[in-house]
C-alpha cells in the first residue's frame, strides 16, 4: 500500500458526489480493479455477495444512458412547483459521458440460495449489502483521487435492458467514475440551495428515538480528525 494514500477518515471527509469535476481522462485499469476489489470486500448478509459490477465504456452506451437520464431530469423538473424548479434548474445531476466510465451495480436476490443467513426477517438486507459495496467503492475511489457520482434518475427496466441484466437481477446504481480536477468541499445540493445537511447532534438520540440527545456536538477526538488521523 503506497504511503501517499489517504487514511479512511480523510477519505470519508473528502468524498463527494461528483458531477462537474471529471477531467475527461479515463480511470486506468489497475486503479479500476483496486476500487472494484474494495467494493467486493464489503460485508454482505449471509456472505451472499449479491452484487455484480458492469463496467460500461462504450461511448454509444454512455450517450444513450445520458439521454435517458436527461429525459427523467425534465420529468422531475416539470413536476416541481415553480420556486423549486428554479432552484433545481442549474443543478447538474450526472456526469455520465464526461466521466468516461459507468459502473452499473446490480443486485441478485437469488444469490446465496433460498436460506440466506440473516435475511429471513429483513429481506432488504440483501440490497443493503449491495449498497455497502458501493460505499466501499466510493471511499476507495476517493483515496485514489477518483471521483464517483451516483445517478438514480432512470427507469430500472431501461437500465437493465441497456446493459443486459438477466431477468430477476435489478440495477441498484449507475456510478460515474473518473479522475477529477478537485473534490468540492461542500455538497452541490448545499451550494445550489436545494437542501442543506443537519448536524450530527440532531441525528443522535439517547436511549429512544426522540429522546434528548446531545445538546452540542461532542468535540472531535483525534481519531476522527482528518488532519491528525494516522
Ligand atoms: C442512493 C443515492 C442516489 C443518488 N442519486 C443521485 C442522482 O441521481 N443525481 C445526483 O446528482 N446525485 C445523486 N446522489 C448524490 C446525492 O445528491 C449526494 O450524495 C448528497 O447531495 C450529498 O452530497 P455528497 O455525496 O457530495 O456529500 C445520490 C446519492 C445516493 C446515496
Amino acid at each position: 500500500m503506497s504511503e501517499d494514500r489517504l487514511s479512511v477518515y480523510e477519505a470519508i471527509r473528502l468524498r463527494r458526489d461528483v458531477r462537474a469535476e471529471f477531467t475527461g481522462a479515463p480511470v486506468d485499469e489497475a486503479t479500476l480493479w483496486r476500487i472494484l476489489d474494495a467494493a467486493h470486500r464489503a460485508p454482505s448478509v449471509g456472505n451472499s455477495q449479491p452484487w455484480d459490477f458492469v463496467v460500461v465504456r462504450d461511448p454509444a452506451t454512455l450517450r444513450r444512458f445520458a439521454e435517458h437520464v436527461a429525459d427523467k431530469r425534465v420529468e422531475f423538473h416539470d413536476a416541481l412547483p415553480p420556486e423549486r424548479a428554479a432552484t433545481f434548474q442549474p443543478i447538474k445531476i450526472e456526469g455520465i459521458v464526461e466521466s468516461g466510465t459507468g459502473i452499473v451495480v446490480s443486485y441478485d436476490h437469488d444469490r446465496g440460495g433460498p436460506q440466506v443467513l440473516g435475511r429471513a426477517t429483513v429481506p432488504e438486507t440483501g440490497v443493503y449489502s449491495a449498497v455497502l459495496a458501493i460505499q466501499n467503492l466510493w471511499l476507495a475511489a476517493t483515496a485514489e483521487g477518483i471521483g464517483v457520482g451516483w445517478v438514480s434518475f432512470y427507469d430500472p427496466a431501461f437500465l437493465a435492458d441497456l446493459v443486459g441484466l438477466p431477468p430477476g437481477i435489478r440495477p441498484v446504481a449507475w456510478l460515474c467514475v473518473g479522475p477529477v480536477h478537485e473534490f468540492q468541499t461542500v455538497p452541490d445540493l448545499e451550494r445550489f440551495g436545494w437542501r442543506t445537511g443537519r448536524p450530527l447532534s440532531e441525528a443522535v438520540h439517547r436511549e429512544t428515538f426522540g429522546g434528548t440527545g446531545f445538546s452540542d456536538e461532542p468535540p472531535m477526538s483525534a481519531a476522527t480528525d482528518a488532519t491528525t488521523a494516522p
